[in-house]
């Protein structure tokens, strides 16, 4: 029998293979898209949308809306002239609606995959080598094995929770990613190895709905990549809200106990500690997946951090193979996945797509929320360039008074000479929804001048926005 052939292959349904699925459907190719994790799927059968909608992204943002919604009605509505009494948390019904959303929504990829005619091919691809007809690709699944042939291969297949020594994951006790975002019931006493994003916001849910959590850093400064203000800012929020935060520890042996789990770690001190509690969660990075991939059957290598080597077109060594998403350099981001997909797609198609990685935001999902783009203070300090800050309160605004949620500010920072925007970094409310305008502002290359100038709904958080924009050149009207 011969070989099903397809114009396009995509490795790996997450969100930069399923979008570049999509794209490359619509732009008239025949395409396929194989996947093989099942992830929490009863009948076993691969579930699409990848880390990002089975155990990342939008599971942990269902979660963290439950938490909030528990925190606000148990301790933010007096203010409101609301009294409740016999608030009380069903950890267990939170957690079904979370896999309803992530049902809801990986079926939804298996009705676009229809809708664009994407044959979805269930089983684990690996490269077989190249013939003239194409790029052979073996699928390893469930019902056995089958060879198909593309002309162009693009690999998107993700990546997977880093582990340190001394620290098994059993993802009951012990839990990366996937064990964190099951709890039954909120842990007393939660211990995080990592202050990066999903320690911080998994730990933020975790503390929402009553643990006691302690977050172990090994770096000496808090939330390194983020702004200079915006990380002084959070630390000092998140102290007042009780998560406890050491930095510069070093992680010794996780040993298991009758109650759960005791940790031993030193601090930057140089003493010995050992931190008791119900549950530990480990999120100290991610690492890309490659393995039976079988790359050097068609000539590629990993590089000395694990990813597939790509140029600035998401372009591998091999004629027509590309690589998207986690599994390549660059912020292990979502939307930075599918935007490399669109791409991937469109540049296989002739066109001439183009990626500003400098204007994609970042977001990290804590209360208040966090989110940037662009550049740094400090970094624009250490590239010596001449640039002016323009900082607003949410404290100042109407909208985030009546929504009782006005901490924070927005900052952003401007070239000296041109007034073109550098960096736009936000803590406070709707700080993700906020962003856009800024990561927009930034595509376009505007100026401070050009969102100062801009009309924005009143009242509205937004308003922030265009005061910091205002206060670059110290003529914020609400200060
Ligand atoms: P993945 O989503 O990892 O998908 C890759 C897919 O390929 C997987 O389903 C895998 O099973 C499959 N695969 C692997 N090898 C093969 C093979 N050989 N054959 C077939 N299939 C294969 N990012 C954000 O932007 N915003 C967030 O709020 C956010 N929250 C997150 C929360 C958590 C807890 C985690 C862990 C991550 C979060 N991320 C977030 C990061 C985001 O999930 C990733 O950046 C994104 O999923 C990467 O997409 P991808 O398509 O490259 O890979
Ligand atoms: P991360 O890179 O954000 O943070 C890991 C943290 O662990 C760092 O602060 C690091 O210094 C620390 N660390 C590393 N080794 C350690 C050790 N041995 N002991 C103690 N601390 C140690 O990685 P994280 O939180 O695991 O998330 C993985 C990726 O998932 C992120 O890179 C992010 O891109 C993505 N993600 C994005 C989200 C968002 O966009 N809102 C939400 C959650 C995850």
């Amino acid at each position: 029998m011969m070989n099903k052939q397809f114009d396009v292959l995509v490795i790996g349904a997450g969100p930069g293979g399923y979008i570049a699925a999509i794209r490359a459907a619509q732009l008239g190719f025949s395409v396929a898209c194989c996947e093989f994790s099942s992830y929490d799927n009863p009948t076993g059968e691969p579930r699409l949308g990848g880390t990002c909608l089975n155990a990342g992204c939008i599971p942990l943002k269902a979660l963290v809306a439950s938490s909030e919604v528990y925190e606000k009605v148990s301790h933010h509505l007096e203010d409101h002239g609301v009294t409740v009494s016999g608030v009380s948390m069903d950890v267990v019904r939170m957690q079904k609606r979370k896999e309803d959303i992530v049902t809801k929504m990986t079926g939804g990829i298996q009705f676009l995959f229809r809708k664009n005619k994407i044959t979805l091919l269930k089983g684990r691809g690996s490269f077989a080598g190249k013939t003239d007809a194409g790029y052979r690709i073996n699928i390893t699944g469930k019902e056995g094995n089958e060879e198909v042939l593309a002309q162009k291969v693009i690999i998107a297949t993700g990546s997977k929770a880093r582990h340190i020594p001394n620290v098994k994951v059993d993802n009951i006790t012990i839990c990366d990613n996937e064990g964190a975002l099951k709890f039954t019931e909120a842990p007393k006493k939660l211990g995080v190895i990592g202050a990066g994003v999903i320690g911080l916001e998994v730990g933020s849910v975790w503390r929402r709905l009553g643990a006691e959590v302690t977050v172990l850093e090994v770096m000496p400064s808090f939330l390194s990549a983020a702004d200079e203000s915006v990380s002084r800012e959070a630390s000092k929020l998140f102290l007042k809200q009780g998560l406890h935060i050491k930095l510069g520890v070093r992680i010794g042996q996780a040993k298991e106990t009758a109650t759960g789990i005791s940790i031993d770690y030193t601090d930057d001190q140089g003493s010995e500690h050992t931190l008791e509690c119900e549950k530990l969660i480990v999120s100290v990075g991610r690492t890309p997946n490659t393995e039976k991939l079988n790359l050097e059957t068609i000539g590629l290598q990993i590089d000395e951090r694990g990813f597939i080597p790509v140029n600035d077109h998401c372009a591998t060594a091999a004629p027509g193979v590309y690589a998207i998403g986690d599994v390549v350099r660059g912020p292990m981001l979502a939307h930075k996945a599918e935007d490399e997909g669109v791409m991937v797609a469109e540049l296989i198609a002739g066109q001439k797509p183009h990626l500003d990685y400098n204007s994609m935001p970042w977001v990290i999902y804590t209360t208040p929320e966090i989110a940037w783009v662009g550049k740094t203070e400090q970094q624009l300090r250490a590239e010596g360039c001449d640039y002016k800050t323009g900082q607003f309160p949410f404290a100042a605004n109407g909208r985030a008074l009546g929504l009782g949620d006005a901490e924070g500010f927005v900052k952003m920072l401007a070239d000296a000479k041109t007034d073109e925007i550098l960096g736009v970094h936000i803590i406070g409310a709707s700080a993700s929804d906020l962003i856009a305008e800024a990561a927009l502002a930034m595509e376009f290359k505007a100026s401070s001048e050009d969102i100062a100038r801009t009309c924005h709904p009143h009242p509205s958080l937004s308003e922030v926005v265009r005061e910091a924009a205002l206060a670059i050149e110290k003529r914020a009207l609400n200060m």
